[in-house]
Parts: C-alpha cells; structure tokens; sequence
C-alpha cells in the first residue's frame, strides 16, 4: 500500500496517463487485464518514475495508499462496468475509483449513483489531448464529488497542461459534470475540424491553390486570432508530402470522416435539453455525409449542380475573408457548446464555473486556443451571461466579421461547395438576433391542425381558433 495512484488499462493512453503522473514524481500502480502490456511499459520506461506492477486486481489495489485512487483506462461501455465492478469489489469505503475514458455521461450518473450506496467515490473525467497530452499534460475535467477532489485534484492539476502557471484542471462538478463537458469539448472539437476543412476545401476549389501554398495560410492564420492547435496542426498536415506517392498528402486520404460518437452524443443530448447546436451537429453530419457512400455513388454525377463560375478578383481578400468567415463560426459554435453546458448543468444540478472551462481548454486539450481567454473573461464579466456572443467583446469580434461571412457563404452557394458548418452558424446567428422568425407561422400551423394553441404579441394568456368552425378565437385556462 505504497503507491499514490494507479491505472489500470495499459494501453496507449492509460500507459502513458501513467508515465506522467511516474515522472512527476508519484509512486504509480500499473495493471491491465493481460500482462503483457504492464511487462512492455516496465522494460521501457520503467527508469521513468516509481512504477508498482500488478499481475492481478487484487494485487493492484492492495498495492495503493488508502483512500485509494484508481484510474480505469479502458474502452468504454460494457469494459469499463466490468473493471468498475471488479475494482469495486476489491475496495473500501472512501477510496476513488476514476473513469478516465469517454463515456456518456447518463452512464457516469448512473456509475456514479451506484458506488454511491457501496460508500465509494466514482470520478468520470474527461481527459483530453490525446496520446501526446496524456503523457506530457492533458486538460483534465474531473466530476464527482468536491470530497474526491480534495484527494486527487492536488495530483491531478501537477500533470495537467499549464497555462501561465495555472493548471487545466478543475473540479468540473458533480457526478457526470466532468463527462458532460468533455462531449461538449469533442463536440466543438468536431465543428472546429470541419469549418477549417470547409475553408481549405474553398482555397483548393475556388482558388485552385495546392495543399503546400493553403498550409501557408494556415500557418499564417496561426498567428493571429485563430491562433489553436487544430489550426497549426491543419498547417502541418498540408504541408506534408506522402512518402509512398510524392504527392500531397492530404490528396491521397480517402474522403471519409469516422467518428467514435462523442460529436453525436453531444447532438443527442443538445436535442433531449432543446440547445441548438447546429454548428457541432452540422459538423457531426457533415461526417455522416463523408462516410454516406451507397448515397454520395448514386449521387455523383447524376444530381445537377447549375453552379455560376463567379470571378475573384482579389485573391487576398477572398483568404481574408475566409479567415473571417472562420472566426465568426467558430465564435457561433462555442457559443452553442456553451449554452449546452449551462443547459446541462441546470437540467442535472451541477455548478458549473463555465469561465473555468474556458480556462482549462487553454492547453493539453485538442481546441487548446489563444481566444478561450477572452471566453473566461466574459464570464468573469457576467458569470451569467445568457449568450456568448452577446458579451460585448464577442459582439464586436463577430461585427468586423459578418460582410466575409455572408460574402464566403454566398460565394460558397452560388458555386455549389458545401459549408455546413459556414452557413448553419450564420443561419444561426441571423435568428438568435432576429426581431422576429417564422416560429409564429409555425405556431399558426400546430394550432390548426392539433389545437396545440398559441400567445399572442398583444395581451397575455394562451388561445386556440376554432380552424374547422367559425374560426372563433377561444381563451384557454
Ligand atoms: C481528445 C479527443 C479524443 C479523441 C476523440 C476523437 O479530446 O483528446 O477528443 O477524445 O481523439 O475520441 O473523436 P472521434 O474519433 O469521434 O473523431
């Protein structure tokens, strides 16, 4: 019972979880199911740390210091119970057992509920970063409880990314909290890929520019407000040359887009709470489309596209356009992930600090970002703030943006490319600001085929018109 923590599911991510809290300096139990994978981190890094091997459960939770902390990093969904139930069994009152992979968060709450009873903590937290983060420092979104917290959020934020000295680590909130936010996360994670492809695709299409010169751009995009990760690795990809064929690598990647389903877990959950996430969820189809094979053979070339060859002038101002088209969305997209976080810690009773989530996608995670300090700064402004983009920064930032918006999307329609993600965020945007939408003919019709009524702009209460009769206005208690 030395050890500080352990993992068990010596994978990739949960070997190299491990390796990071090892070299910074806490004593690591390491397990997984077969022992070869422990054997294989033991003769490569074992010089990395303090590394305590188990070839059994029992072993491995004997190994730990009480209240024990262990980290399962294994597949999700039906792996995961068995571990947890294993573990659990193994356990005592007190000790902490971590969920470290993706998993739906309903299924944390219920995880969560049921170690409950048993007097265990059940963490799930999302992890972020991928293999790279894992081992030099992920954004870390624990939930559970704040009594959990105070054991292994010390340990936590050491071997999570920093940002100015300030770790990506929080306490997220209770029970699925952590998990809900890392699906938010993926699901921006997803609608960022997307509208940065949309933008490579128009430089390639309209523009006629090879993979190398669009990398230039995003490297030089790279140096302003789009300043991320997924824009400086977007460079990197294009600027790569494939070794088999010398040609551009991205050329030869066959157009399909797989998904794991965190992006469409964060579409469901946006639908059950009423969020509208269109940018997350366009991208998310956008996918779906990519992989619609059947669909898109009986499509090509047989549906018209009746596209007009519109000139571009200015070469220059059509990338600063894209740019800012790029911006705005990305701006709308947050904004959207935001709102479903606010939703879901109102529907499920988390406390969620929203400006600390900003804080701590900052590093280690995959939309790392120089703008997510202007997101935390707008919450520190108003920590209730109904929309986003209705903080006056963001107002301003998407302002100097909306001329090249429409322009690319308009562009983008008239010629015939597809921008999911470029005109559903502006489809947005024009009806979150609107005076007033279509939602009153609607209404009209849902009265007058199901009574389901209406309110009216000019007096209170609800009302329903006699459509089949004398179209008699009735008042409705
Ligand atoms: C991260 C990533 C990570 C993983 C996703 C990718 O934050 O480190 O989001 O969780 O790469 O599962 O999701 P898809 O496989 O669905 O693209």
């Amino acid at each position: 019972d030395v050890a500080d923590i352990g993992v068990t599911g010596m994978a990739v991510m949960g070997s190299n979880l491990a390796r990071n809290f090892a070299r910074n300096g806490f004593k690591v139990a390491i397990h997984n199911r077969s022992v070869g994978k422990t054997e294989t981190v033991m003769d490569n890094y074992a010089s990395e740390g303090e590394f305590y091997p188990s070839e059994s459960m029992a072993d491995f939770v004997a190994s730990l210091q009480k209240p024990r902390v262990a980290i399962i990093m294994v597949k999700a969904g039906k792996p995961t119970d068995a571990v947890i139930d294993e573990l659990a069994s193994l356990m005592e009152e007190g000790d902490i057992i971590v969920d470290a992979g993706n998993a739906l968060f309903g299924d944390t709450r219920r995880r969560e509920a049921a170690l409950r009873e048993k007097g265990l903590h059940f963490v799930g937290s999302g992890v972020s970063g991928g293999e790279e983060g894992a081992l030099n420092g992920p954004s870390i979104m624990p939930g559970g409880t704040k009594e959990s917290y105070d054991r292994l959020g010390p340990m936590f934020e050491k071997i999570s990314a920093h940002v100015d000295g300030v770790p990506c680590c929080t306490h997220v909130g209770a029970d699925g909290a952590g998990h809900f936010v890392k699906m938010v996360h993926n699901g921006i994670e997803y609608a960022d890929m997307q509208v940065i492809s949309e933008a490579y695709d128009m430089m390639s299409k309209a523009l006629g520019m090879g993979a190398s010169e669009i990398g230039d751009v995003f490297a030089e995009w790279n140096k302003g407000d789009l300043e991320s990760f997924l824009i400086e690795i977007t460079a990197e990809v294009l600027h790569h040359t494939d070794q088999t064929s010398g040609k551009p690598f991205v050329d030869v990647i066959l157009d399909r887009a797989a998904q794991k389903g965190t992006g469409a877990w964060t579409v469901q959950t946006a639908l059950d709470l009423g969020v509208p996430v269109t940018g997350i969820a366009e991208a998310t189809f956008a996918r779906s489309t990519s992989g619609s094979t059947p669909q898109r053979e009986a499509a090509r070339g047989v549906l018209k596209g009746e596209a007009q060859t519109l000139e571009i002038a200015d070469k220059a101002q059509f990338i600063d356009d894209l740019q800012k088209a790029l911006y705005a969305a990305k701006l709308v997209s947050y904004s959207q992930g935001f709102d479903e976080i606010a939703a879901g810690a109102k529907e499920y009773g988390w406390d969620i600090d929203l400006g600390a989530m900003a804080r701590i996608w900052r590093g280690g995670c995959i939309i790392r970002a120089r703008f997510l300090n202007r997101i935390t700064e707008a919450y520190e402004r108003d920590a209730n703030l109904p929309l986003l983009l209705a903080d006056a920064y963001f107002t301003e930032e998407i302002a100097k943006c909306i001329p090249a918006w429409r322009r690319i999307v308009a562009f983008a329609a008239a010629s015939g490319y597809p921008v999911p993600v470029f005109s559903s965020t502006l489809s947005y945007y024009d009806a979150v600001r609107a005076e007033r939408l279509p939602a009153a003919l609607v209404q009209a019709q849902r009265d007058y085929f199901g009574a389901h009524t209406y309110q009216r702009v000019d007096t209170e209460g609800t009302f329903h018109v006699e459509w089949t009769q004398d179209r008699r206005e009735t008042k409705q208690d």
